[in-house]
């Protein structure tokens, strides 16, 4: 099967759209210190990119979270990778994330942190997919909602792959080599 990417979001459209979301949290955290809370790998992009538009103060958190499943859907379960980084006591928490599929994996790490006694605590998730929803998780903060397609770049992978592009590009796959 041979892979093919089309583009959906565009490297201009994204960095655009990365400025607004940083001014919204620049506004909204005035007077404030934030702890971004990178959740590995995907959000990596997204996060370096907002953190350079924000002014106000800024620390970042990097979490590993992985749910099993078939390969092809998750399975509910999750395990958090990273306690050392979970230290959110008093702080005012934004969780980064790249894409809200079933939100099983958000849900979960919601309730977990929320447990954990920060200041305030919020999602802030570069796309959404809502027709794959599963568990109730909304974002505080949304890039762009996509409808069902799967999607590369700007952090988000296909086996690992991908990750690089400097676009955000739907994934398909054709009959034929490789
Ligand atoms: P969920 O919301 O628990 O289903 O899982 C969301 C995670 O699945 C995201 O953080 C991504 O790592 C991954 N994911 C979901 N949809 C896509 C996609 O279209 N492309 C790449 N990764 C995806
Ligand atoms: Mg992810």
């Amino acid at each position: 099967m041979k892979e093919e990417i089309k583009v959906l979001i565009s490297e201009e459209e994204i960095r655009e759209k990365v400025q607004e979301i940083a001014a919204q949290i620049n506004r909204d955290y005035e007077g404030k210190e934030v702890f971004l809370l990178c959740i590995l790998k995907g959000s990596v992009y997204f996060t370096c990119e907002l953190s350079k538009y924000l002014t106000i103060p800024v620390k970042m958190g990097f979490l590993s979270v992985s749910s099993y499943g078939d390969g092809l859907t998750s399975s509910g379960v999750v395990r958090i990778n990273q306690d050392e980084e979970i230290n959110v006591k008093g702080k005012h928490v934004i969780v980064i994330e790249d894409i809200v599929d079933s939100g099983r994996t958000l849900s979960f790490l919601m309730h977990m942190l929320a447990k954990r006694e920060p200041e305030s605590l919020r999602l802030c998730s570069f796309l959404d997919k809502p027709a794959g929803r599963v568990s109730e998780v909304t974002p505080d903060y949304t890039g762009f909602t996509i409808p069902d397609k799967f999607v590369v770049g700007f952090g988000m992978d296909y086996a690992q792959k991908y990750r690089n592009l400097p676009y955000i590009g739907e994934l398909n796959f054709k009959e034929g080599e490789e």
